[in-house]
């Protein structure tokens, strides 16, 4: 069976005041039957290790250890910070930055080898659900931005379709679960996680969660506020 994760993506949010919703969230659930991901920006990575029983991961690595590459930040850094995760090809890297699935992959090793485990985010845009390409786009991601050497321990699949991100549109149970199940045929490793992305908040969680191959949510800005994820945590313990 894959392991449950209710995972947090505070993106380009939070200075050191907000570490005070981490350790709300560490006090609220001091035992979680479920595992709590938060990633928070980089440089409050360090100081996240002191809020207590609550993973953290980075956002991003750059693919190579170390180097000339100003203002980016290797997968050994973020794991001698306290991250046991890392981020890598969530949609606004591929869009902010870039990104193809081939950079995805190989930043995804990075993690890999830095003893981290990379949440691999895929997901299609609106013009490719539109044109009935969906399950062809997640093929091609899969194939292109998950390393062959994925497992179960080294790898969490975040389906994330880029217009239910910050939008307040979530797809229907039904268009989930086709892409979950895809998802699930597709990979090698049948435990890998698969987590769900794209609006998630306390109202819609347990209704995602009963939706079968769905093993947790990558969750944006219910994840800002203790008072907001917490309900996400407990809707996931309870499914
Ligand atoms: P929202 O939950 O804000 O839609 O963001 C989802 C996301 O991109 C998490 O990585």
């Amino acid at each position: 069976m894959p392991r449950k994760i209710a995972a947090g993506n505070w993106k380009m949010n939070g200075t050191r005041a907000s570490l005070a919703e981490l350790s709300a969230i560490a006090t609220a659930h001091p035992a979680p039957s479920v595992e709590v991901l938060i990633c928070p920006p980089a440089t409050l990575l360090a100081r996240a290790t002191d809020a207590g029983a609550v993973a953290l991961g980075g956002q991003d690595c750059h693919a190579k250890t170390s180097g000339a590459h100003t203002g980016d930040v290797s997968a050994e850094m973020l794991a001698d910070a306290g991250a046991s995760y890392c981020l890598t090809g969530h949609s606004e890297r591929r869009t902010d930055h870039a990104e193809d699935d081939a950079t995805v992959a190989a930043k995804s090793q990075a993690a890999y080898d830095a003893g981290l485990t990379a949440v691999i985010c895929i997901g299609e845009t609106l013009a490719e659900r539109e044109a009935g390409t969906t399950l062809d786009i997640i093929t091609g991601q899969l194939n292109g931005s998950v390393p062959l050497t994925a497992t179960a321990t080294n790898t969490v699949i975040a389906y994330e379709p880029v217009w239910a991100i910050g939008t307040g549109l979530v797809p229907t149970t039904d268009q989930i679960a086709e892409v979950h199940a895809h998802i699930r045929t597709h990979l090698a490793d049948k435990d890998i996680p698969l987590l769900y992305g794209g609006s998630v908040k306390a109202s819609n969680a347990a209704e995602i969660f009963a939706v079968p191959n769905v093993d947790g949510a990558l969750v944006g800005g219910a994840s800002l506020k203790a008072e907001d994820f917490s309900p996400i945590i407990t809707a996931l313990e309870n499914a």
